[in-house]
């Protein structure tokens, strides 16, 4: 076996402005990630000496940002290896994508729609809102403990099964789901696939053209890229049964009276204004994204993984609820403590920054997990060092020791 190079952790956090600040230990990227200089860079070049307008006017400049846009839709479309049937459009993320794919379908009375109790709000009330119109919401849950398996949701299809709506990775638990088998038996009964990329994107190499879904969604901003910006990948399959559900300025063919008729291609689903700096940000973050999906950043991600994971397994009070082969997120939760008031002893103590609550997965800390006032995240990305995550187990350890006298934990 080839040895892999070490991940230079000191170069790639060299390149974000904020962690030469005394900024803290952020262990939230899952929420959002820090943003790189090359995309600040990026977003100030376009308002400070290329502002114009894109797709509508044929001056130079106005000519040069819509040729950049297009440049930005190329690297990322190669990226993902989307395959050429397949349209990319932008949008401002990943919930505005599966809003998009939800409201693009014409639906039938008596169709229902697969999606599972893992999901992210944002991969689950869009579906639950089409239950007002007659759509019946079929929720798969783990046969057993935590993950869901393929058959888990595969089979609760049946002849009316219209799309199964999934995430690729759980913000929660860090699992992956199993796509391609999804999708390969999906397909084989007709039945569309929508999957949530939003905490794959960061993280994983992502292969379009091998995960054969019909929508992808994802948001660069957890991706080293701009916020209010992503995008919604959408196969052959899906664009002979979507319409473009938003209309408007730019993407208008023909307009006689009370007739119109939309472009063909991209242009039809990007109506209004796009968010262009921020594309030109997107563009300027893929390639710290592909150096931080690269096997060696990965493996260093993996590796503190392994070492939050250790260290909170000293404690007795805590319950791990993450997945053990998660890449870059580890879930708990702390007897008897509310996770708002961990948190933020955290942050004042050691200013560290972590995410406390629901995490928007609500059906998921309720029904499963048993806990409604929700769970404590640490989510890393390549950024995150040793040091980091010993400062974090350290302070994690005197709210224990603080907390143990006062409620009599029984230590280890
Ligand atoms: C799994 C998952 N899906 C969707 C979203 C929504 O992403 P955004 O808020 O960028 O639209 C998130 C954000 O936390 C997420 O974690």
């Amino acid at each position: 076996m080839q040895e892999q190079t070490p991940f230079n952790v000191e170069a790639f956090r060299d390149q974000f402005p904020i962690l030469a600040e005394q900024y803290g230990v952020y262990l939230d990227s899952a929420a959002t990630t820090l943003t790189p200089k090359a995309v600040i860079d990026a977003e100030v070049q376009y308002y400070a000496t290329e502002r114009a307008t894109v797709g509508r006017s044929d001056y130079r400049a106005a000519i040069n940002a819509s040729q950049k846009i297009e440049a930005v839709r190329e690297r990322l479309s190669h990226s993902l290896n989307k395959p050429s049937s397949s349209y990319l459009i932008f949008c401002p993320g990943a919930t505005a994508a599966l809003n998009i794919a939800a409201q693009a379908l014409s639906w039938q009375p008596g169709d229902n729609i697969i999606t599972t109790i893992v999901e992210h709000s944002s991969n689950f009330l869009p579906w639950l809102r089409l239950h007002k119109f007659g759509i019946e919401i079929r929720i798969a849950r783990p046969d057993t403990g935590t993950q869901l398996n393929s058959n888990d949701i595969l089979s609760l299809v049946d002849a009316h099964t219209r799309l199964i709506a999934v995430t690729h990775v759980s913000n929660v638990t860090g699992e992956e789901l199993p796509i391609q088998e999804i999708t390969a038996e999906a397909h084989r009964k007709g039945i569309l696939c929508v999957v949530d990329g939003a905490q794959a994107f960061g993280h994983l190499s992502i292969d379009l053209t091998e995960l054969d879904c019909d929508v992808y969604a994802a948001s660069a901003h957890k991706a080293f890229g701009p916020t209010g910006i992503g995008f919604l990948a959408l196969s052959g399959r899906a664009l002979e049964q979507m319409d473009p559900p938003w209309v408007g300025g730019g993407m208008v063919n023909i307009l006689e009276g009370l007739d119109y008729t939309i472009k063909s291609g991209v242009s039809g689903w990007e109506a209004g204004t796009p968010n262009v700096s921020g594309i030109l940000g997107f563009g300027a973050s893929l390639p710290i994204r592909e150096i931080a999906v690269s096997p060696p950043a990965v493996l260093h991600t993996k590796k503190l993984v392994e070492q939050t994971i250790e260290g909170l397994n000293r404690f007795p009070e805590i319950q791990l609820l993450s997945s053990e082969t998660s890449s870059s997120i580890i879930t708990f939760s702390i007897k008897d403590q509310r996770p708002h008031r961990v948190s933020s002893f955290l942050d004042e103590t050691a200013h560290i920054m972590l995410r406390a609550g629901l995490m928007c997965a609500i059906p998921l800390h309720q029904d499963i997990f048993a806990r409604p006032h929700g769970s404590l995240r640490v989510s890393l990305a390549p950024y995150n060092t040793q040091d980091e995550i010993n400062l974090f187990l350290q302070t994690l350890c005197s709210f224990s020791e603080t907390y143990a006298k006062i409620f009599s934990f029984p230590r280890k």
